[in-house]
């Protein structure tokens, strides 16, 4: 009994102090984070919530706005059920319903709290690893090749150039090596940005498909999706084309023929 005592009045004190010190990532430590670790778990099987990145990366692919995702939250922690969870189905199975936080948390620390993970999740570092939503979030998204067309005729010469760099049978001169930079920057990064728009979206196809949406709802966003990806195609073919301008067709042969 005095122990319990001890406890509450460490908690209360706790409590106003966070209150002045405005401080919503002490909030989050206090009022989240017994279930929603901040990093990846050393110990996956005492983990008894997604981390708060996985729980981010999700929610923000539903609400990339700010203010909405916010609201979101704000009343999934006071008021959380299955129609309203978002990572649904998978994660409700794996971890059960997240308990009402109504009672442990004010409206105010709420909103900073949900404010703070909004701003700080997924974070760069832990955007590829983490218990996420899902128990298969650990697969590292392959974000490398979400072209259209995948033919082995098709090289790869950023890859392979990147390989062959300095390799003196290959002989790139100071020029070449200026002009490949340029064509490599360009390739990654547009595909990169599409990959980023297609990741998603098949996600998004995949659980529409798991909860029996309508294909009428479907279709439209799996066209979308071909047509990310012919883009990427296209990205590709330009930057065999531009490196074929590049390179001596010695330099070619090298690479097709490996
Ligand atoms: C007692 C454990 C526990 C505590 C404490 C807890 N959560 Fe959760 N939370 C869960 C579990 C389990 C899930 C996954 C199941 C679900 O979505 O209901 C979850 C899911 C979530 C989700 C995702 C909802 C969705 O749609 O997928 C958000 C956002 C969230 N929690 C925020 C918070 C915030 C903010 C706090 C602190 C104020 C908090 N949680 C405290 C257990 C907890």
């Amino acid at each position: 009994m005095k122990k319990r005592v001890i406890t509450t009045i460490i908690a209360l004190s706790f409590n106003s102090h966070l209150l002045a010190s405005n401080d919503a990532e002490a909030i989050f430590d206090a009022k989240c984070s017994a279930c929603h670790l901040k990093q990846k778990p050393i110990d996956k099987s005492k983990v008894v919530a997604p981390a708060a990145m996985g729980v981010m990366r999700h929610l923000k692919q539903e609400f990339p706005d700010r203010d909405k995702a916010i609201a979101f939250i704000k009343d999934y922690v006071l008021a959380p059920s299955k129609d309203k969870a978002i990572c649904m189905p998978q994660k409700i199975k794996r971890f059960g319903l997240m308990p009402s936080q109504k009672g442990n948390i004010t409206k105010e620390e709420l909103e900073k709290v949900a404010g703070w993970m909004f701003d700080n999740f997924p974070n760069k570092t832990g955007t590829k690893s983490g218990a996420g939503c899902k128990a298969n979030m650990s697969k590292k998204p392959n974000i490398k090749k979400p072209f259209l067309i995948k033919n082995k005729n098709l090289p790869h010469f950023v890859g392979l150039i990147q390989k062959n760099w300095d390799n003196p049978e290959f002989a790139l001169d100071e020029k070449q090596k200026k002009l490949l930079s340029i064509i490599k920057k360009d390739t990654l990064q547009g595909v990169k940005k599409l990959s980023l728009e297609i990741k998603p979206l098949e996600k998004k196809i995949a659980m529409m498909s798991v909860q029996k949406e309508p294909l009428e709802k479907m279709i439209p966003l799996v066209e979308k999706v071909a047509s990310l990806k012919a883009n990427a195609t296209k990205m590709h073919l330009l930057c065999i084309k531009k490196t074929q301008e590049v390179l001596t067709d010695k330099q070619l042969k090298f690479l097709t023929n490996r």
